[in-house]
């Protein structure tokens, strides 16, 4: 008589973690596809919303936070050349034209940079704009002082090619200054698993003084280590991590004791070295 092989037993799986599970597939392995198109559609959606939140000065955490913690990394130098990655609609670009540096913003999104030139035209400052790809420019080698991406390294799925731009524009000794989510901390349920894996993190949509933003959003997520890495790989040496945040006194307030409850944001400043020839 042949023998049945033992039936295995179905194991039954938890509907919620099922859906996890393919979510985190997804996330790890879509992370690639279709990923400038979305950006693009993104862009395009929220860019009014992005245009009011800023020109309002709606949002505390810029007003206070990021935009000091930028220009105080550019304050001891003056005349600056400085290129804008991703500029969106240029309210950096023009900061810092008006401290009299020589400025040149880049972004894909039409409505963005459509509305930094028009500012631009009826107030002008001497700002450049240009529509397109910060990964890919047109600009000579060697030739700005600075490069900033304030938000935009995340917003791309390799940001080794905009470092190895980046590279190739800046001057020798040239600065980088990256400012982004804080890596360690985009994750209000942390776990090792989701820290190290490499993947594109999917939010419903921006919320700003209660404005919410009609589209959703997405960024890339690298650990700490790996951002680092790349840099390092990419022909730089880090000289300054900074966590911007508000002033201490300000967490006596319930509204940053609730909004900031973790560090929200990373600035890495670093330089291009180039190695000496013997
Ligand atoms: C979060 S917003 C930040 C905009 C601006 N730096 C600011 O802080 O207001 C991200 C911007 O990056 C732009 N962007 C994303 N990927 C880009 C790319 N590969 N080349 C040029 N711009 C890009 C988007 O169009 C968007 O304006």
């Amino acid at each position: 008589m042949m023998k049945r092989k033992p039936q295995r037993q179905k194991t039954k799986v938890n509907p919620k973690r099922k859906n996890w599970r393919r979510q985190f597939r997804s996330l790890v392995t879509g992370k690639q596809k279709n990923w400038n198109k979305e950006k693009g559609r993104e862009w395009g959606e929220n860019a009014d919303f992005w245009i009011k939140i800023i020109r309002e000065k709606l949002d505390p955490f810029r007003e206070i936070i990021t935009n000091q913690a930028i220009l105080e990394s550019l304050k001891r130098e003056k005349n600056l050349k400085i290129f804008d990655a991703g500029c969106g609609e240029g309210y950096l670009c023009r900061k810092l034209a008006k401290k009299g540096h020589r400025v040149f913003g880049i972004d894909f999104s039409k409505k963005l940079i459509e509305a930094a030139r028009n500012l631009e035209r009826k107030k002008p400052i001497g700002i450049k704009y240009f529509r397109g790809d910060f990964r890919k420019t047109n600009f000579p080698s060697s030739c700005f002082d600075v490069i900033l991406s304030h938000q935009t390294i995340n917003e791309i799925k390799n940001p080794e090619k905009a470092l190895k731009e980046f590279f190739r524009v800046l001057k020798r000794k040239g600065k980088l200054v990256c400012l982004f989510l804080h890596p360690c901390f985009d994750s209000k349920k942390p776990n090792s698993l989701n820290y190290f894996q490499e993947k594109k993190i999917q939010k419903g949509y921006y919320l700003v003084s209660g404005i919410k933003s009609p589209w959703p959003y997405f960024y890339l997520h690298l650990s700490l280590s790996k951002w680092t890495e790349l840099l390092i790989k990419s022909g730089f040496s880090i000289s300054n991590i900074k966590e911007p945040h508000p002033p201490l006194k300000f967490f006596q307030k319930k509204w940053w004791k609730e909004n900031f409850n973790r560090p929200r944001f990373i600035l890495i400043e670093a330089e291009k070295t180039v190695p000496k020839k013997d």
